[in-house]
């Protein structure tokens, strides 16, 4: 009898720094391929979140193991157009992790070994049939090294605060865009600086600088190269 090869399922990476757009080409792709779907940098900030609330010391290193181990987590699908509620230790905190101040603390806490460690295996195990698209920081460089795409997708500092001050505002949210600003850049020196997996493209990434591009422009760039990939790898 003929053996049949294992093929895991592709995965395609998109990284970058935070605001560029990685989470909405992310989502629009995996819902055009019908791939799963993993937000990374969510599992950082409900890190965070859990070290906020259980009072955890920064330099506690081997406390942030344990949680980032046993962290209680549960994406729960809604509908196909909606993102999944995210449920941590049984509250809903799918709005509270998108602060400015989960995200800088998200960033601290990633910058630690144990907890990196901690969560790869978690980050792994979405990978599942038909395929994954995974964003994140680190996705194409540390966490699927053998991805079929790798994309890195940035944007100039300024640009990508007044995207963020635009969709704050529109929310009812009264920011500073000076301050935002200076919070984009404190997150890009610690996640670009850090010792292990720093933000950096892939050797192999296809670089997108989406400063004076549209997101429909984004997105047919990534998917054209995404369906060629694909094809030859089939
Ligand atoms: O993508 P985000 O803004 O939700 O990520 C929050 C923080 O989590 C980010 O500043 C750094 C960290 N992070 C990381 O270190 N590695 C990842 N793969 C994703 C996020």
């Amino acid at each position: 009898m003929e053996e049949k090869e294992f093929k895991p399922a592709p995965v395609i990476t998109i990284d970058g720094p935070g605001g560029a757009g990685k989470g909405t080409i992310s989502q629009l792709l995996a819902k055009e391929l019908g791939f799963h779907f993993l937000d990374s940098g969510a599992l950082y900030r409900l890190l965070a979140l859990s070290v906020d609330n259980h009072g955890i010391d920064l330099d506690d290193e081997k406390a942030l193991g344990v949680l980032a181990e046993h962290m209680d987590v549960q994406f729960k699908a809604t509908d196909a157009d909606s993102p999944a509620e995210i449920v941590l230790e049984g509250e809903v905190v799918t709005q509270a992790i998108r602060q400015e101040h989960v995200g800088l603390l998200a960033s601290r806490v990633a910058a630690t070994p144990v907890v990196r460690s901690a969560l790869l295996a978690r980050q792994r195990s979405f990978r599942e049939s038909p395929g994954l698209v995974a964003d994140g920081r680190d996705m194409g460089t540390v966490v699927f090294v053998d991805a079929t795409l790798k994309v890195f997708l940035t944007a100039s500092v300024e640009e990508r605060a007044q995207r963020r001050f635009s969709q704050l505002k529109e929310a009812g949210n009264n920011v500073s865009l000076a301050r935002l600003e200076e919070a984009i850049r404190a997150r890009d020196e610690q996640d670009t600086n850090r010792a292990i997996a720093p933000l950096k493209p892939a050797e192999d990434a296809l670089i997108l600088d989406s400063t004076n591009m549209g997101i429909n422009e984004v997105f047919q760039r990534v998917l054209g190269a995404t369906k060629q990939r694909l094809s030859e790898q089939r």
